[in-house]
């Protein structure tokens, strides 16, 4: 089976680090097209998975566009429309993995005769889009794409919301191999004491710096914890949110929590400063459509406190594999934080729970199965294999 797979982005974000799993294990006959150069590029050439970057110019349609504004970029996107459709030809099916994917793939899939599959890694609401881009989303999906894999429950329910065909949807979790996330190359002691955290209850938090991902409010809830609660932020702004990045030192700058505070920046090391946590706390103030790290932190077998909406919901079980706070309370997420301090036996019971249960249900051999399947099913559909 050959796949052109296609994603928008030049940066390491979820949806493309899921794409890099998929994409090696169909390496051998598949292409990744990307629409901008960047570290997602130089990640796929590492592991020799064939790569391209197709556009020659940015495309400056943004989440939150208007119709107009939408209207006016349309006409940068032809050549890269044109050079897609001619790649096309080469390959059996168009996997499209993000939304300027889509309105690309969809149009390269008519003229070229190919399926399409678009994967959804967003939730489609008013918090996330504007409603020209789910209406784009939605009718493009609805028309060309043969099958829409959506990354959790909660993604699918809002295409279908969004007026998206329930019966073109199937829902696949992201998968991971358990065992990088148990092999350990450092300890976490020695992760420590290089991050001079010894003595501290460290809470960890591994998401790119967005208003959305709501940093500011784990800063909020550690002002709300003992002293000895230190936070580590790992991520940086990868779409241009510099803004709410000085706002966050700002925040800590006011509440005086230099010292229990790290901004890590983005790191490609994420496994061993996620062994280093006493917890892992993930808080997005809008649905998280399916949260990697949350399923990361188990597989590292640390304790986790997710958001209670999206996605989250899906990958925990309260008070057997994880934790839930209500979005956007830090009172409440600092009571989590101090409980789990105060009751080390509970946390790790729950993240050694968490752990087997990872283990088995996101499993990537598994996950990568079900995805060619799916795929394969389409293509018998339609008589092409
Ligand atoms: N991540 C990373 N380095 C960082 C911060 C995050 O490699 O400094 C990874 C993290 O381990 C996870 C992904 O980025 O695999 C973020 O995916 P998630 O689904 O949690 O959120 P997204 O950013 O895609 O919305
Ligand atoms: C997107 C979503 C994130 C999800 C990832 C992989 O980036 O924001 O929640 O985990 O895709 O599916």
């Amino acid at each position: 089976m050959k796949i052109l797979f296609l994603d928008q982005s030049g940066n390491l974000g979820g949806a493309e680090l899921f794409l890099a799993d998929v994409a090696k294990f169909h390496q051998e006959r598949s292409l990744v097209g990307l629409f901008a150069d960047g570290s997602f590029k130089q990640l796929l050439e590492k592991h020799h998975i064939p790569v391209q970057v197709l556009a020659t110019q940015p495309i400056n349609i943004r989440k939150y566009s208007s119709f107009i504004s939408s209207l006016s970029s349309i006409h940068s996107l032809l050549p890269l429309i044109a050079k897609t459709t001619k790649l096309a030809c080469n390959y059996d099916v168009i996997y499209a993995n993000t939304q300027k994917a889509l309105v690309v793939g969809a149009f390269a899939s008519l003229l070229s005769h190919r399926p399409l599959v678009f994967h959804l890694h967003d939730i489609l609401s008013p918090n996330h889009f504007s409603c020209t881009n789910r209406y784009v989303a939605v009718t493009l999906a609805n028309r060309f794409a043969s099958l829409v894999i959506a990354n959790s429950k909660a993604t699918q329910a809002a295409f279908i919301a969004s007026g998206g065909r329930a019966e073109l949807t199937r829902v696949i979790y992201n998968g991971f191999e358990p065992s990088k996330y148990q092999s350990q190359d450092v300890t976490p002691e020695q992760t420590r004491q290089q991050l001079g955290l010894d003595g501290q209850f460290v809470v960890g938090s591994f998401s790119r710096l967005s208003p959305w991902k709501g940093q500011h409010i784990l800063i909020e809830a550690l002002a709300q914890c003992p002293e000895d609660v230190t936070a580590i932020l790992v991520g940086d702004a990868l779409f241009g949110e510099d803004d709410y990045v000085q706002q966050l030192h700002q925040q800590v700058a006011q509440l005086r929590l230099e010292k229990r505070v790290s901004f890590l920046g983005f790191r490609a090391d994420v496994i061993p400063l996620m062994q280093a946590c006493d917890l892992v706390a993930h808080t997005s103030t809008a649905p998280e459509p399916f949260g990697r790290v949350i399923v990361e932190a188990m597989l590292c077998g640390r304790p986790v406190v997710a958001a209670a909406a999206g996605g989250a919901v899906e990958l925990i079980e309260v008070g057997k594999t994880g934790l839930l706070s209500s979005p956007g309370n830090s009172q409440e997420l600092a009571q989590i934080i101090i409980n789990c301090q105060n009751q080390p036996e509970r946390s790790a019971a729950i993240a050694h729970q968490a752990q087997i249960q990872a283990s088995h249900r996101f499993e990537l051999a598994s996950i990568n199965e079900q995805i060619s399947q799916l795929i394969c099913q389409v293509l018998q559909h339609l008589n092409i294999k």
